[in-house]
């Protein structure tokens, strides 16, 4: 018994030092020192000794199981300690690498425009208004004093969502004027960007839906000089303090007198150039004296206010603004272009 007891030592002892996973330790444990585990089956064997031999042998099989559990111990500390420092390599963090970069987006080059024009005249004391692009054709056409004969109320140039005509995608922002008037009292000051619709096929200048700048004064006392002088300063914060402004008679059914406003060519300083198409000016914008009849459908006195009103296309600012040769790239999105501004 005691060769027994020296061999299972021995044995026991050597496959614990060569357990390396907390598995297979777990596992000799079992095997040695379990219910049914071969030490268990030794000492069961004890009942076969004399009296004598018994304590003795009893010491010895202690013995080993004390050695068989201190060595299991001192092994299940070692591996969970390399099994830490493992975890701990693998898991490090290395700072020095590199960060990956991410790419920022920036704004598009129209809003850029329109955020310009937008602090221009917040510094004028205006009031950027936004409101709907689904119009009625009274807001759109009737209350502007559009004829009945209007050629932009046709089919074929607005879109239209029923049969009588009278509910419409907004072909200009000039209804915001009317929506202005019927909620505001003057003295008013406002501007109204936003998207209108057309019936146009697309090419470098046409797109059937784009943007335009409304913008609209009404007091005591205003003239078509607040007109120019505002607008003037307008263009010249803009395109530069040297921008050259010309007013040129027009017709709009809303405004009476009408006019249109051009920028000498910021090119070829009025020479005529390919930008301007020879002519030496770039039009900029529709504009005149709200007419009379106007005011009075939208409520307010014409004997008592006067006012001035003026219209854009957002798009059109933008691409003379950064020399942008054709509209399609201002909607079509495609990062290589907008990166660049
Ligand atoms: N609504 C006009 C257009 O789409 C532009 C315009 C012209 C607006 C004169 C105005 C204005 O307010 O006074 O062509």
């Amino acid at each position: 018994m005691k060769e027994l007891l020296r061999e299972l030592r021995e044995r026991s002892l050597a496959a614990i030092s060569g357990a390396d996973s907390a598995e297979v330790l777990e596992g000799l444990r079992v095997q040695f020192l379990g219910k049914k585990g071969e030490l268990t089956a030794v000492l069961k064997q004890m009942g076969k000794l004399s009296p004598e031999e018994r304590p003795a042998m009893g010491q010895l099989a202690n013995e080993v199981r004390a050695a068989l559990e201190r060595t299991i111990d001192e092994k299940r500390a070692a591996l969970a300690d390399a099994a830490l420092r493992l975890r701990l390599e693998s898991e490090a963090v290395d700072v020095t690498i590199p960060g990956e970069a991410h790419r920022m987006g920036h704004r598009h080059p129209m809003y850029v425009v329109l955020d310009e024009i937008k602090d221009i005249f917040i510094g004028m004391g205006f009031e950027v208004v936004e409101d709907r692009e689904v119009e009625l054709a009274e807001y759109n056409f009737d209350k502007l004093n559009e004829q009945p004969n209007h050629p932009a109320r046709e089919w074929t140039d607005t879109f239209y969502f029923t049969e009588d005509s009278s509910i419409l995608l907004r072909t200009q922002t000039s209804p915001m004027q009317i929506h202005v008037m019927e909620r505001q009292k003057p003295p008013i000051r406002m501007v109204a960007p936003g998207r209108v619709y057309r019936k146009d096929e697309v090419d470098a200048t046409h797109s059937p839906m784009f943007h335009q700048v409304e913008g609209m004064v009404i007091d005591k006392n205003v003239t078509m000089a607040d007109l120019k002088g505002t607008l003037d300063q307008v263009a010249k914060r803009l395109y530069g303090a040297d921008t050259v402004t010309r007013f040129r008679p027009h017709h709009f059914p809303f405004t009476e007198p009408s006019c249109e406003m051009d920028i000498q060519c910021y090119k070829c300083k009025g020479k005529g150039c390919p930008t301007c198409k020879g002519e030496g000016w770039i039009e900029l914008l529709g504009a005149g004296m709200i007419h009379p009849k106007v005011l009075r459908m939208s409520g307010i006195d014409p004997d008592v206010y006067s006012g001035w009103a003026f219209g854009f296309g957002l798009e059109r600012m933008a691409m003379a603004r950064f020399k942008i040769s054709d509209l399609r790239l201002i909607f079509e999105n495609d990062v290589r272009f907008l990166e660049q501004f």
